[in-house]
């Protein structure tokens, strides 16, 4: 078994810029001494089945000037392959690395830059599985209650005339109704990284209708089964920036420099 990783990591980080102080790039911020790409670029560095790492960088030419700046050096010592990745969509970045893939893998794993704390035993059972089936993804089953909720505008409260010569009068309120609660019996919430047979992955790619928010929504448009095993509650995606100190504590990280506060899992 060779495995190519594709790490798309081209998004635009606009959830968590939103909430961020400083409007960082969630993939650039620190954990412990090394960006949060680093650390998941460094999840795959050291295994013997891995035979590529393929880092899918923002399309954009002044994102892609800032990404070199801040990581170009570093992957290239750990030995990663950095492509452009897609416009806008996820499935774009994603269908732009395969076309840069070695001949030699047999299988490709794709898992999302943003999800820096993967334990290392998640991706052994990942690849064991895999070469029993040929498409495998992480899941857990949903805990939380699931209600379908109709969101529309409230009327504005009337601004208080200072507010509005300011600039900080504030604009509609979001008004949230619960439609119907959602029986979550056998719905289960997934995770990268997804596994594939390099020749599945491939044919799910070639589909003329790409839309999709993760890699096995088009195995799953081919008609082909993707088997389901354990995911793992630690191997959180950073979306906003409360997910980044939750990876920080799940990592027993400091913010940046500084040692472990505790032993890694
Ligand atoms: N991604 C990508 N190309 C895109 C969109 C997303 O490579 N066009 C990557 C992100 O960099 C991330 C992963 O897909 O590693 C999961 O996406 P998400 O968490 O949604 O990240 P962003 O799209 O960057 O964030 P947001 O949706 O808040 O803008
Ligand atoms: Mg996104």
């Amino acid at each position: 078994m060779k495995v190519a990783v594709i790490i798309p990591a081209a998004g635009a980080g606009e959830r968590y810029k939103a909430q961020s102080p400083v409007g960082r790039s969630k993939l650039d911020e620190p954990l412990g001494d090394r960006p949060v790409l680093q650390r998941t670029v460094e999840l795959f560095t050291k295994r013997d089945d891995v035979s590529a790492i393929i880092v899918a960088a923002p399309l954009d030419p002044d994102a892609r000037a800032d990404f070199d700046e801040k990581h170009a050096d570093k992957l290239a010592i750990l030995g990663a392959v950095v492509v452009p990745g897609g416009k806008t969509h996820r499935y774009e970045t994603v269908a732009a690395a395969l076309e840069h893939l070695p001949a030699d893998a047999t299988h490709v794993a794709v898992h999302d830059a943003a999800r820096p704390a993967t334990p290392m035993e998640l991706i052994d059972r990942l690849f064991a599985a895999a070469a029993k089936h040929p498409a495998v993804i992480p899941g857990l089953p949903v805990s939380d209650t699931l209600k379908r909720v109709a969101e529309s505008e409230a009327a504005a409260d009337e601004p208080d005339p200072l507010d509005v010569v300011l600039g900080i009068a504030k604009g509609p309120r979001q008004e949230r109704t619960v439609e119907q609660t959602v029986d979550r019996a056998g719905l289960y919430a997934v995770q990268t990284p997804q596994v594939f047979e390099l020749d599945l992955l491939r044919r799910a790619y070639a589909q003329p209708d790409l839309t999709s928010t993760d890699d096995a929504q088009l195995v799953e448009r081919l008609g082909e089964p993707v088997h389901v095993i354990d995911a793992d509650a630690r191997n959180i995606k950073i979306t906003v920036p409360a997910d980044l100190e939750l990876a920080r504590r799940i990592m027993g990280l400091r913010e940046s420099g500084g040692r472990p506060t505790h032993k890694r899992f």
